[in-house]
């Protein structure tokens, strides 16, 4: 029975992750639940799991959830204090299915106390992955990736000696807008349709923009600690095909399942051991298709941008992600066009500079900069441009 804290809960990552929990009974103990405004849900988890803590990020909802809660078996603690509920010796391992930047502090919390982290915000390890891998290498954290390409290079490593990878091949469904010639008149209805996956909405509009595979870009080089240049996109519809690697002699060794994230929060939830499942098996006596795409580079600058950050190196790979979050969120609100997220990118990362990334103190720094700048350029797009 190992101890679980997953953190954003309420979230598509968090509710698939209780799914497994709820398949595995007896291998499982709910630490901690956590959650930023949806105090309903996260009461009912609490009502479900009996959790020994949870906490809501948002203040607005504590009303509610203090109500909800049986405070004889589940505490309500604030927000401040997740990170030390990370560090908590009866905790073993910390599920961090955070959106955002938000969820770089518990990520580091729980590393430096030697934990073992499902990584599904991908953005901790975007703004800080060299800073996050001394710190697991330190103090004996691990990161166990569940970002479903990640996942399936982590298992693909499985294959040879890091000495013998020639390339990563992440692959990507190319969004709803791969085909489609201009990016003109772009609503965020139309961009939160994705055609092959169900997930929140922030990293769906980044999957939209492929700005999703700029953070896996960088989120790969450091998880598995190699240069950015020999790591390579590839559009793959059908979703099927979840990354691959290529080793020197010629061999690429892929992972494939249906599209179903259950599968890679599983595989980090029991990491090194596989269980059976039942989700989803493929029916290999019907035709199935893989389809390969170059991704198109030149309609899609978040690609190059993402490489950018990654050369740049230092604060620049969390100046990309904040600026991106900025220009997410402006677009979701209806402010700024879709084909501005770019710009706004570009735009920050040129206006921002260079800096070192050593302490979580200058990539905070570096995070609160490059929001606020990204902050004014959104701003100025809404005053220029007509949606
Ligand atoms: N969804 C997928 O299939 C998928 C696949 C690969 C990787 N990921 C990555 O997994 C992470 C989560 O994605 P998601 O799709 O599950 O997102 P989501 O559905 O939007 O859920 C995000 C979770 O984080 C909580 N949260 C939001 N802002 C927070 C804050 N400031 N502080 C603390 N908690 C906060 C949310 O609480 P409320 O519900 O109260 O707002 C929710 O529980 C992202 O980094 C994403 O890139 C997701």
């Amino acid at each position: 029975m190992k101890n679980l804290v997953i953190l954003g809960s309420t979230g598509s990552i968090g509710r698939n992750a209780l799914d497994i929990i709820d398949r595995n009974p007896g291998r499982f103990r709910i630490i901690g639940l956590t959650a930023n405004r949806n105090a309903e849900l996260l009461a009912a988890q609490a009502r479900k799991y009996n959790p020994s803590y949870v906490a809501l990020c948002d203040r607005t909802g504590l009303s509610i959830l203090a109500e909800s809660i049986n405070p004889a078996k589940t505490k309500l603690i604030d927000a401040e204090d997740v990170s030390k509920l990370c560090s908590d010796s009866s905790v073993d391992i910390v599920l961090n299915a955070v959106v955002g930047f938000a969820g770089l502090k518990a990520t580091a919390a729980a590393l430096i106390a030697g934990k073992k982290v499902a990584l599904a915000n991908k953005e901790s390890m975007v703004a800080a992955g060299p800073l996050l891998n001394r710190m697991a290498a330190t103090h004996g954290g691990e990161i166990i990736p569940i970002d479903s390409e990640h996942s399936a290079i982590f298992q693909c490593l499985a294959s040879g000696k890091r000495t013998e990878v020639a390339r990563l091949i992440l692959t990507s469904s190319g969004g709803p807008f791969f085909r489609r010639e201009n990016f003109d008149g772009i609503t965020p209805e139309e961009a939160l349709k994705h055609p092959t996956w169900n997930m929140g909405p922030k990293i769906t509009i980044d999957s939209a923009t492929l700005m999703n595979k700029g953070l896996e870009i960088i989120e790969a080089a450091y998880l598995f600690d190699i240069p950015a240049d020999r790591i390579e996109v590839v559009i793959h519809p059908q979703s099927v095909v979840h990354s691959m690697v290529e080793f020197i002699d010629g061999s690429t060794i892929a992972q494939l399942s249906k599209p179903d994230m259950r599968l890679p929060i599983q595989y980090a939830l029991f990491y090194p051991e596989r269980i059976k499942q039942d989700l989803v098996q493929f029916d290999f006596s019907k035709e199935l298709r893989l389809d390969f795409y170059p991704p198109p580079k030149d309609k899609f600058r978040s690609l190059e941008l993402a490489y950018r950050a990654v050369r740049e190196a230092g604060i620049s790979p969390a100046v990309f992600n904040a600026a991106n979050e900025q220009a997410v969120k402006a677009f979701l609100d209806h402010k700024i066009q879709f084909k501005r997220i770019f710009d706004i990118v570009e735009e920050t990362m040129n206006r921002c500079g260079l800096g070192d990334a050593d302490t979580l103190e200058q990539i905070f720094t570096a995070n609160s900069k490059a929001s606020h700048i990204a902050g004014n350029i959104a701003a100025e797009f809404e005053n220029t441009d007509k949606f």
